[in-house]
């Protein structure tokens, strides 16, 4: 049932083409020009703010989704941590849309925000890969992931297919509120259309990542740095390789470096830099100069224009293939599973039980 991988978590990140192939023709208008939902309508000119709620990988799919929908729709979004979301007595207006976004669709603390914002909000939108869970059942609108059934305790396929199923809410959000036009969605259509095959390119990198995994798994601490929807990215690259291989690692906004982290900084901590070419990618790269003049050890995660302009000196640099900004989120999930597996592999620890971790958290 591992199709020949040897543990579910590298089946699951291999499946990543197929099952957002999948979902992408789910979320495709009959025409290919646009998106239609797979289950009931959403009308966002009826709201003036998002509220989205999750726990861990899938908060972190909606960190990235506050980047799309702000820049694709003009729609503000809030995100939240359950567990902080459903204590605080948050301010959850009548015209806001609430969002729940979780691959169980059972996390307790996911449910429990859910149902204080079904008080308050004016419609409950769930992302879910478990139609029939609680979360599901609670919502007025479940959208689904389709990811099939993810077993590995680290969240692979089911990350990249909730970023799918967000980025499509995102453009549909966009188009309604006149944000963007019939023609630049149809581009983005056209993106998304070629983002599987991209995906199904980038696994060819996974000899050469695992190689660099070699060397990360002697590392005490790890630091991975983005801007932009990057940053959401960093976060992810850093949980991952925490939960499966324990080693220490922190994501950081590549902007904040300079606030504190720098200290870190000496040829024993390996620096994950995640930035693909964008209007952003200057930044980034001068952060990650002052890394390497601290003596840092730079594993830079880039595509061909970036590693051109911005290797040298790098100690590891990961060319991924060239995807539209927009859709580079998605993409650059999959280099960060792989550092996270290969790094575990390497340490020998147990990739798809990771010691003190449940698949689903359904208590406190
Ligand atoms: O089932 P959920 O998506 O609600 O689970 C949320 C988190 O528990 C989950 O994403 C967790 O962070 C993963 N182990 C991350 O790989």
């Amino acid at each position: 049932e591992k199709a020949g991988h040897k543990h579910f978590m590298a089946k699951e990140i291999a499946e990543q083409p197929i099952v957002l192939a999948d979902a992408l023709k789910a979320y495709s208008s009959n025409d290919a020009k646009g998106i239609a939902l797979p289950s009931g309508t959403i009308d966002f000119t009826k709201c003036d703010r998002i509220t989205m709620v999750a726990c861990g990988t899938a908060n972190l799919a909606c960190q990235v989704a506050k980047y799309w929908f702000e820049q694709i729709a003009g729609l503000p979004v809030d995100v939240d941590i359950a567990s902080e979301f459903r204590y605080r007595k948050p301010v959850v207006s009548d015209k806001s849309y609430a969002l729940f976004v979780s691959q169980s669709g059972e996390t307790a603390d996911t449910l429990a925000a859910l149902r204080y914002a079904k008080e308050r909000a004016a419609m409950i939108l769930s992302v879910v890969n478990v139609p029939e869970s609680s979360i599901a059942r609670e919502s007025d609108l479940a959208l689904p992931i389709m990811a099939g059934v993810e077993v590995g305790v680290a969240s692979t396929k089911a990350f990249t297919c909730q970023l799918l199923a967000l980025a499509a809410l995102a453009l549909k959000a966009g188009h309604q509120r006149g944000h963007i036009s019939d023609a630049e969605m149809a581009k983005h259509m056209d993106d998304l259309n070629l983002l599987p095959g991209i995906l199904n390119q980038s696994l060819s990198l996974e000899k050469a990542i695992e190689r660099i995994a070699g060397k990360i798994a002697s590392a005490q601490d790890v630091l991975f740095l983005g801007r932009g929807s990057m940053f959401p990215l960093a976060l992810e690259g850093a949980l991952k390789l925490k939960e499966i291989s324990y080693i220490h690692a922190e994501g950081y906004a590549s902007g904040e470096l300079k606030h504190g982290p720098i200290a870190l900084i000496d040829k024993t901590v390996p620096v994950v830099v995640m930035a693909p070419t964008d209007e952003l990618f200057d930044k980034t790269v001068s952060n990650m100069q002052e890394v390497m003049a601290r003596g840092g050890k730079v594993v830079l995660i880039t595509d061909a224009e970036g590693a051109k302009e911005a290797s040298d000196g790098v100690w590891q640099t990961i060319v991924m293939p060239t995807i539209s900004p927009f859709l580079a989120p998605i993409l650059y999930a999959v280099p960060a599973q792989l550092l996270a597996y290969h790094t575990a592999v390497a340490k020998g620890t147990d990739v798809d039980q990771p010691r003190n971790l449940a698949k689903s958290v359904t208590v406190e």
